[in-house]
């Protein structure tokens, strides 16, 4: 198949209208369009159309028992696809449009190809532009996870989604960089009053917890779970958003992780805080450290990510080496996405210390 890319600006230039209205028909048309959100980029199709669910699957080399998220462009249009509550509207009326996804029980308007057979569906109205204004023209929900082959990182540049999907879809819409970086908050809503995160993201616990008195984080937002433990959400897998390049997590403090570093410069990449740059030079060859952020500006680290992760892995390291963030506020997402990336390999060092 051949890829068409295109580039949109926003605010919308000449042109731009058309470009939208031409993918708003391929997608109508049960074709293949990928998009930019303000997490990460999507990969869309009709879905209301099992058809064109079983292409999401195919493009993505993804088991078609993981489900796709439902994207609409006016939080409204969610009753018409899902079974929504007054806890609905009162997240939508603070965090919508915005990086937030909500999963009800699901309507029979969505085939059970887009649930992966489940009786619940996920539901996310975007505020990227393009996003936005795409689902308008379209005028029928996307279904779209994130646009990277199954089990690498997720695109947040249309460079790194041609990588993973040229050839395999119809269109790329280049919107530039996403802005968050990291895919969306996913909430299950269990009653009036509580819900269990699945996926943390730029809609934070704390922030939630303003109008929902009961938030349970799933297990496996933070930890390992068994290989045959039930999974809630099927895409929250142990090993997820991977490099190939093994990545490490350093627990500790600043210093002891420069003192870990520095017996371990051989042949690797270390993501580091702008902070730690001039101590890591000292010791550590030009071209191998990365930074990632100031230490107190999480969603510079978040915007980063996967960016820095897919760069790196083009250049034939041996291991790369990152900080463990903490679990406060948006470094909960940091932590998730991370723990996944380093299929859980943590060096704890303050207890490498103590033996
Ligand atoms: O920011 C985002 O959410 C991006 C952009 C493109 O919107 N999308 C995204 O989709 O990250 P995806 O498919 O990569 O991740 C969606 C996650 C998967 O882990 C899937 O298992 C889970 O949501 N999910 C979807 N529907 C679900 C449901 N009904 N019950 C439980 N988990 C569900
Ligand atoms: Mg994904």
């Amino acid at each position: 198949m051949k890829t068409e890319l295109i580039q949109i600006n926003t605010p919308f230039k000449e042109g731009d209208l058309a470009a939208l209205d031409r993918a708003a028909d391929c997608l109508r048309a049960g074709g293949l369009v990928i998009f930019p959100t303000e997490t990460v980029y999507g990969l869309g199709a009709d879905a209301t159309d099992a058809e064109a669910a079983h292409r999401i699957y195919a493009a993505k080399g993804r088991p078609s028992d993981n489900p796709l998220i439902v994207h609409i462009a006016e939080p409204r249009e969610a009753q018409k696809y899902a079974k929504t509550t007054p806890l609905y509207d009162r997240l939508a009326s603070l965090f919508m449009p915005g990086p937030l996804t909500v999963i009800m029980p699901c309507r029979d308007t969505i085939p059970r190809a887009v649930t992966g057979g489940l009786s619940t569906v996920a539901i996310r109205c975007p505020a990227h532009p393009i996003a936005r204004e795409l689902l308008k023209r379209a005028g029928i929900p996307i279904a779209a996870p994130s646009a990277n082959l199954s089990g690498s990182p997720s695109p947040t540049r249309a460079d790194h989604v041609a990588e993973d999907m040229d050839g395999r879809v119809d269109m790329i819409l280049d919107g530039g960089e996403c802005e968050i970086g990291l895919e969306s908050t996913i909430i299950k809503i269990d009653d009036e009053d509580s819900a269990t995160l699945l996926r943390p993201g730029a809609i934070t616990v704390e922030m939630l917890s303003a109008v929902l008195p009961h938030i349970h984080i799933a297990d496996a937002v933070l930890a390992a779970l068994p290989e045959n433990a039930p999974v809630l959400s099927p895409g929250m897998k142990s090993r997820h958003y991977a490099p190939k390049t093994p990545l490490y997590l350093l627990d500790g403090s600043r210093d002891a992780c420069a003192a870990y570093l520095r017996s371990h410069t051989e042949k690797n990449a270390v993501l580091c805080y702008n902070e730690d740059l001039p101590v890591y030079r000292e010791f550590l060859r030009e071209g191998c450290c990365f930074p990632f952020g100031s230490v107190a500006d999480e969603a510079a680290q978040a915007h980063r990510l996967f960016t820095l992760l897919r760069e790196i892995d083009k250049l034939g390291f041996l291991g790369i080496y990152a900080p463990l963030p903490g679990k406060s506020g948006l470094g909960l997402a940091l932590y998730n996405r991370m723990i996944r990336a380093a299929a859980h390999q943590i060096i704890h060092l303050e207890e490498k210390e103590k033996q």
